[in-house]
């Protein structure tokens, strides 16, 4: 029987999720917005930043430990909320919350899991989980979700902001372009038919984006942090935060935390790559709220570039659905472990002992040396 291949980087993991998933689940985990420049811009942005590294400083014993919401996580790098993960591997979201417990780091549940909020639960329990919400136009079924998330133990409500639509994937989506999903799995908190209907059952007829789109609510204004709050007394994260302006209405509001995010440039493409876009907001935010950032990124060296420019944790979308496609639990937790040996390294190539260490101006854009 072959074995399988030494994958040593998240690219590797990726390139094997793409030779091994069937093409419409590719299409699904992979694809953004319109001409996907955000997609690709999350990626090439990282790659316009430079290091400045200090030296002769000891670096024999590193701690990349560290808190989110107060609570302990071995490394800043968590797991973003993303759908189905049932179609990268047949355990899905039990696998994933598997993967983020041992490596003691934090998982966000998407509302679009294909296991339950309380089958999560049980598998790691001592996991750190938050959930991620979607309100729906009734908010009825929101609150039912949140009792039962409270119920379960997740620690904080990650709201996600950017989805009054779902933005247009030209080459489908989810329950699209002739793409079922299958009848043995089930999108556990998204309405059944969501994941089957056509196009022709689409408030617009003629539109081409996702059959979601019908299912957000729209209409949903800061109002809606009023009644969460006035619900449950969990901590609410806001994800999808791209402008200063945003960013300090969320303070105002007092939520607990801000994600900036573009959704993996899934909704409004032409919008910048989020680490492009964290630097102003962290300024804006003065310290008041914890900032997290999500993007594309794949690299210990990414993640070291987000936490100089003032995000407390990045969190990772793909290259989770990407090591689940390869070994389930274990290809998910070598891919958590992959990221954190490269961050240790760059934080002792950068003469960092300790994620406090991880200041500013330890990064440049490549422009400061062209003008030499
Ligand atoms: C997502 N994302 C997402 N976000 C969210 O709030 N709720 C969700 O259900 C999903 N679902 C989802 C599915 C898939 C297949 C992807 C790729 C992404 C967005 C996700 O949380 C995160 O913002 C991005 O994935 C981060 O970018 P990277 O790490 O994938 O580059």
């Amino acid at each position: 029987m072959m074995s399988k291949p030494m994958l040593v980087c998240v690219d590797d993991y990726e390139n094997y999720a793409r030779e091994h998933l069937d093409r419409q689940t590719l299409i699904y985990f992979t694809t953004g917005a319109d001409e996907e420049i955000t997609v690709k811009e999350n990626r090439d942005a990282f790659k316009r930043l430079r290091l400045r590294p200090r030296i002769l400083r000891d670096v024999s014993k590193r701690d990349l430990s560290t808190s989110i919401l107060g609570h302990h996580v071995d490394f800043p790098i968590c797991i973003a909320p993303s759908g189905a993960h049932c179609l990268a591997f047949h355990e899905g979201e039990l696998a994933t919350v598997k993967a983020a417990a041992t490596m003691k780091t934090c998982m966000v549940l998407s509302t679009a899991t294909t296991k339950s909020i309380e089958e999560v639960s049980q598998t790691a329990s001592h996991c750190l989980r938050w959930f991620q919400l979607y309100v729906w136009g009734a908010r009825k079924v929101s609150e039912d979700l949140v009792r039962r998330v409270e119920a379960a133990g997740f620690k904080a409500l990650v709201l996600t902001v950017d989805v009054p639509y779902a933005g247009k994937r030209r080459q489908g989506s989810l329950g699209f372009q002739g793409f079922k999903f299958p009848p043995h799995l089930e999108l556990k908190y998204m309405p059944r038919e969501a994941t089957n209907t056509q196009a022709e059952k689409l408030t617009d007829s003629k539109s081409t984006s996702s059959p979601f789109v019908q299912y957000f609510d729209a209409s949903l204004t800061w109002e809606c942090i009023e009644w969460l709050k006035s619900i449950t007394s969990l901590p609410i994260i806001l994800k999808g935060i791209l402008t200063p302006e945003d960013a300090l209405l969320a303070v105002q509001h007092k939520v607990a935390g801000i994600v900036v995010s573009n959704h993996g440039g899934r909704q409004l493409d032409y919008v910048p790559a989020t680490i492009e876009a964290l630097p102003k907001i962290v300024e804006a935010v003065k310290d008041q709220i914890e900032v997290y950032m999500d993007g594309g990124v794949r690299t210990g060296t990414d993640v070291f570039k987000a936490l100089a420019l003032g995000a407390k944790a990045v969190f990772v979308g793909r290259p989770i659905i990407y090591g689940l496609s390869y070994a389930g639990e274990e290809g998910a937790r070598q891919v958590l472990q992959i990221l954190r040996d490269e961050l240790s390294l760059t934080m002792a190539l950068s003469g960092c002992s300790k994620i406090n260490d991880i200041k500013p101006q330890y990064v440049v854009h490549q422009s400061h040396f062209a003008k030499l």
